[in-house]
């Protein structure tokens, strides 16, 4: 497998990431990983694994180093593809947290106070939040202003915070840029399809990590057994015949998109297919495109796994890559800023 990336000057620049907290499910894989493997070809991309965001919330130690070995490999189980893209580990590169300390020093806290996520991710920390977890914007806005990254590829839960990374290099730019544009401006990428993949058990909630139920997910490293299973038990609703769109039925929208998505299908197809079918049918075919569309991500990622020096190289190559950019950055952001130079 090859490791070098030949650099491109041309190319607009795509930059996204993951949190390496448990294993990555359908809508992280749907509304994420998916399209940056789809277009990568036409970009020149930086995927991280964002460690410092998982320990936002409180974390275990003990995992921390695996879970980001996961999720490096499942990048590339799910087709992400050395030749245009660069992957790496966030905190490997000291300037993440370096650019956050000095963007937070020109963000209005009332801005992080107003993120629909801290004020979610609060209330379910209740006593226990930090200021790591108010603060967790900021950072992703350092993570993409270092690459002067064009495009974030993302679901649709952070178009929040792009719009807050958009207001603070307006912000940067205008008290420090001296007329220039010393930080880009990105621009979120949000595929209608898949991007807010819903619960299984709560069609109105969105499937997530951090829901207590395993039965509300499936997980891209999950058994057929597993999916069988979870579909098996997941919520439908009493009628007959299967319709996108319809209100009050939201679990049938969520469960006929995932259909429609992973088998490749028009949503035309798909709906005529619905139209006179009922649970006991569309379950088992659910399941089996599941299994189907998870098969081949597995298999790349137990060889992935297998061997363990060539992720190494793969996350080396990609720190030495992406920290180049990064540096230069954040040399300008500092010069900008006032601050001598070390001699
Ligand atoms: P996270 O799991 O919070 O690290 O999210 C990683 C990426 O997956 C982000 O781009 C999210 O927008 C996306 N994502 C997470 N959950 C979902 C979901 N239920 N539907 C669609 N996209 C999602
Ligand atoms: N906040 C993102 C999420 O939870 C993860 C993330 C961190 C990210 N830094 C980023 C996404 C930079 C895109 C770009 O989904």
């Amino acid at each position: 497998m090859n490791v070098i990336v030949p650099p491109s000057m041309d190319k607009q620049r795509v930059l996204s990431g993951v949190q390496p907290t448990g294993n990555l499910h359908l809508g992280n894989y749907l509304g994420a990983i998916r399209n940056w493997v789809e277009v990568q070809d036409q970009y020149e991309n930086y995927f991280c694994v964002v460690d410092l965001h998982a320990i936002t919330a409180p974390h275990n130690p003990s995992t921390l180093a695996e879970d980001t070995y996961t999720i490096a490999a499942l990048y590339l189980a799910c087709g992400i593809d050395l030749n245009h893209s660069t992957i790496f580990v966030q905190s490997h590169i000291s300037a993440h947290s370096e650019l956050a300390w000095l963007l937070n020093c020109l963000t209005p806290i009332n801005w992080l106070h107003d993120m629909i996520q801290f004020k979610e991710k609060a209330i379910k920390q209740g006593e226990n939040v930090s200021m790591g977890l108010l603060d967790y914007p900021v950072l992703m806005a350092a993570d993409i202003l270092l690459y002067q990254a064009d495009k974030v590829p993302v679901g649709e839960d952070q178009k929040q915070h792009l719009e807050l990374t958009r207001d603070i290099v307006d912000r940067f730019n205008h008290q420090f840029g001296g007329g220039q544009a010393i930080l880009k401006r990105p621009n979120p990428m949000i595929r209608h399809e898949g991007a807010r993949v819903m619960s299984l058990t709560d069609g109105t909630k969105k499937m997530s990590k951090s829901d207590p139920s395993e039965l509300s997910r499936i997980n891209l490293l999950d058994s057929p057994d597993e999916i069988q299973k979870k579909i098996k038990k997941c919520k439908t609703d009493p009628y007959r015949g299967l319709a996108f769109g319809v209100v009050d039925r939201p679990e049938c929208h969520n469960l006929l998109t995932l259909y429609m998505v992973l088998s490749g299908q028009s949503r035309e197809k798909v709906a005529a297919e619905g139209e006179d079918m009922g649970w006991g049918q569309f379950k088992p075919l659910l399941t089996d495109t599941i299994i189907e569309a998870l098969r081949p991500i597995q298999s790349m990622y137990t060889q992935v796994r297998s061997e363990p020096t060539y992720l190494e190289s793969v996350l080396t190559h990609g720190r030495e890559r992406a920290e180049v950019l990064a540096n230069k950055t954040l040399e300008r952001v500092k010069e900008a800023l006032g601050f001598s130079r070390p001699r």
